[in-house]
């Protein structure tokens, strides 16, 4: 449950559930639960990607491409439009039950809002695989394939510290919070995640968040939008950091963080400990020059062939391998899921970390 980003129609889900006396189907590995009968080597398989919010969705899109139609699949791969984004990827995934394709693989645009969608793929006989977010509220989600985001966050929130540690050996240190999207479910995970590590010192007063804006609600940026966090960043420098130095800012991905560069750049302050996700060329190459501090590396390409492995374990008439079945509840039921491990990236270990990567690892040089 820990990692749950429960909204509240989650929680009434749940508290529907208690009170009707149904458990949370923890375990459930009944033939209706992420079993296929199996299906033509051939068979069309749907992609359902939100809109292109940071690299790792360009990068999914022509990933999934290639490797559904190396392995023999009819794909159909569609992102979410960058406006109207909700109403399009229902239109999508709509579209590819109507198409007969025989395993749905969806990266939500809005996570809560699709359960009518993956309720009716499910009623005509697809696998609904819920990829790198997760989709709430509707059992009708077999699995979930992702990076533990909770792991994400806490390895934000632990290089926040050590870098501000790194820079000035002892605190009390300043920062501020920035959270993702809040229409997508990982961007609690992420925040909590961080928390976990960052609120026992926050505690005990060695991290003082400058602004006093700790709540969610307070942090996020809407839309995952790079304006929106710059702007945010601008407000708090006016407002907190006329004389204050701020330490460091829990950034949760590379795109934000370079916003936030650009703000405290724009006002001639000093650049702060700044984290971030994804492993995006720009922010590696800030990395490399000394500005940004961290990133996640969460290769892309792993978790797509990840994805594509459990469709040709569901064509077979497989269900698919999975290695947690404990953490991922989605507010309906405890979601099986494959989680591979993210990994922190500073300068230090960019060389290593990029190793196999041709396009990343050049820049480590
Ligand atoms: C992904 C991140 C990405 C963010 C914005 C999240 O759901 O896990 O990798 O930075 O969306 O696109």
């Amino acid at each position: 449950m820990r990692k749950v980003a429960l909204t509240a129609a989650a929680v009434a889900a749940v508290a529907a559930l208690a009170l009707s006396g149904c458990s949370s189907r923890t375990g459930d590995t009944t033939s209706t639960d992420g079993a296929s009968a199996g299906f033509a080597a051939d068979s069309t398989i749907g992609v359902a990607l939100p809109s292109k919010t940071s690299e790792n969705w360009v990068l999914a899109g022509g990933l999934f491409e290639d490797g559904l139609k190396e392995a023999g699949y009819t794909g159909d791969v569609q992102y979410a439009a960058a406006s109207g984004t909700v109403a399009d990827q229902q239109g999508q995934i709509q579209s590819m039950v109507t198409k007969g394709a025989k395993v749905i693989i969806i990266g939500a645009a809005d996570g809560s809002q699709l359960s009518t969608q993956v309720e009716a793929a499910h009623d005509a006989g697809a696998v609904v695989i819920a990829y790198d977010r997760l989709i709430l509220n509707t059992d009708a989600v077999d699995y979930y394939v992702a990076y533990d985001n909770f792991k994400v966050g806490e390895l934000q929130g632990q290089a926040l510290l050590d870098g501000m540690k790194a820079k000035k050996a002892t605190g009390p240190y300043t920062i501020e919070l920035f959270s993702g999207s809040s229409d997508d479910a990982n961007s609690a995970v992420f925040f909590n995640g961080a928390m976990s590590v960052l609120q026992p010192a926050i505690d005990a007063g060695t991290v003082v968040v400058g602004s006093g804006q700790t709540d969610i609600k307070q942090t996020a940026t809407a839309g995952w939008k790079a304006e929106n966090a710059q702007s945010r960043m601008d407000s708090l420098i006016t407002s907190t950091y006329s004389s204050t130095t701020l330490d460091g800012v829990l950034s949760p991905n590379d795109t934000l963080a370079r916003a936030i560069i650009t703000s405290v750049k724009a006002a001639g302050k000093p650049i702060p400990v700044v984290t971030g996700q994804d492993s995006e060329v720009e922010s590696v190459k800030s990395i490399m020059a000394g500005e940004q501090y961290s990133t996640i590396n969460k290769d892309t390409r792993a978790l797509v062939k990840q994805a594509i492995d459990m469709v040709g374990q569901l064509q077979k008439g497989d269900k698919a391998t999975t290695n947690d079945d404990k953490s991922y509840n989605n507010g309906s039921k405890v979601v099986p899921a494959f989680l591979l491990t993210p990994v922190i990236v500073t300068k230090d270990n960019a060389a290593e970390a990029y190793a196999n990567d041709p396009t990343l690892e050049p820049l480590t040089k």
